[in-house]
């Protein structure tokens, strides 16, 4: 007599109509995982038509409304929480979430952090690593995806800077590890899919450093257009932002992001990334060349 094949897990992804998140769903049905054992959990289902259309199940989940929560995650073993796009809420909106996979006996979470999250000084870590607190306090069982910065971050910005042939920046010579919101995604998502016992705890996880001078090398060496990094002050970084319209609070904010490049917060030699790949991350040069297309 044959043993029953195991049933695959559930699998949920949160934010599934952002990038990141759908990204990932598409990251676990290129596994393998079968689309009736994947679910998108997103704010507004109008707006799933795509995602429905491979398949996965759709459910709202939106952190703002916990009453949400319990029915999305109804059946599912194994979660990946998209850290919420609203900082200063954050936390709030996560440990609902968290709440209610503990309710629902998810058996594993994968959360979406940042590089260092307990260590750094980076702006955007607190509300990251208070996250972190909560889930590790939750006794569920769970992986934290500590990403480094999007290369998105700056090749969305890339016909920008061809126009003018410069960006401007406050981060000195400071290096980021950054890779493609891709490959984030296929991290997140060998974590969700590996065996639980290796892969709960924290994964530094970003590509190949690069400075922003380095940036502008590789963009003039893959267009043919010269693009040069103008390095400001901090306060003179936050005048130009000003200057051209954007308020001073978001000014601020971002220039404080450039310092902690400057400080070295955005880099990692971390190995985690092309280890949970199994392949060498995505290119700076591979990654300017696909956003020229
Ligand atoms: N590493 C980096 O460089 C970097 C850069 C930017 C952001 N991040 C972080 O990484 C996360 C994912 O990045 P991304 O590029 O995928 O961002 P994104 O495209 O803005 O996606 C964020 C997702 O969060 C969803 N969301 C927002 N509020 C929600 C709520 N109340 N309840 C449920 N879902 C909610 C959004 O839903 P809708 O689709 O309905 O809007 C969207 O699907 C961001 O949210 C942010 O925390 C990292």
């Amino acid at each position: 007599m044959s043993t029953p094949a195991t049933p695959a897990p559930s699998f949920a992804v949160t934010g599934a109509t952002g990038h990141l998140g759908r990204l990932a769903v598409d990251a676990l049905l290129r596994r393998g995982i079968p689309a009736g054992n994947v679910f998108a959990l997103v704010r507004d289902p109008d707006r799933a038509g795509e995602l429905a259309d491979l398949g996965v199940g759709v459910r709202v989940a939106d952190y703002d409304r916990p009453e949400t929560l319990g029915p999305a995650l109804e059946g599912i073993e194994r979660l990946l929480l998209v850290s919420s796009p609203d900082p200063g809420d954050r936390v709030r909106q996560h440990s609902a979430v968290i709440d209610a996979a503990k309710a629902a006996d998810v058996e594993f979470v994968v959360y979406t952090s940042v590089l260092r999250a307990d260590e750094t000084e980076l702006i955007l870590a607190p509300e990251h690593a208070a996250t972190e607190d909560v889930l590790q306090g939750s006794g569920l069982l769970f992986a934290v995806a500590r990403n480094g910065w999007y290369i998105e971050n700056y090749t969305a910005r890339l016909p920008e800077y061809l126009g003018s042939g410069e960006f401007i920046g406050a981060a000195g010579e400071g290096r980021v590890s950054a890779a493609t919101r891709a490959d984030y995604a296929e991290a997140a998502v060998s974590l969700l899919t590996g065996d639980v016992v290796d892969q709960q705890g924290y994964w530094e996880l970003g590509g190949p450093a690069f400075s922003m001078s380095d940036l502008a090398a590789t963009i003039t060496e893959v267009t043919g257009t010269t693009v040069v990094y103008r390095d400001l002050s901090p306060e003179a970084f936050v005048e130009s932002m000003v200057d051209v319209g954007v308020d001073r609070g978001t000014a601020e904010f971002v220039a404080a992001l450039e310092t902690s490049i400057a400080r070295g917060e955005l880099e990692t030699d971390s190995p985690a990334l092309e280890n949970l790949l199994g392949r060498a991350p995505t290119s700076l040069a591979d990654a300017v060349r696909a956003a020229q297309l």
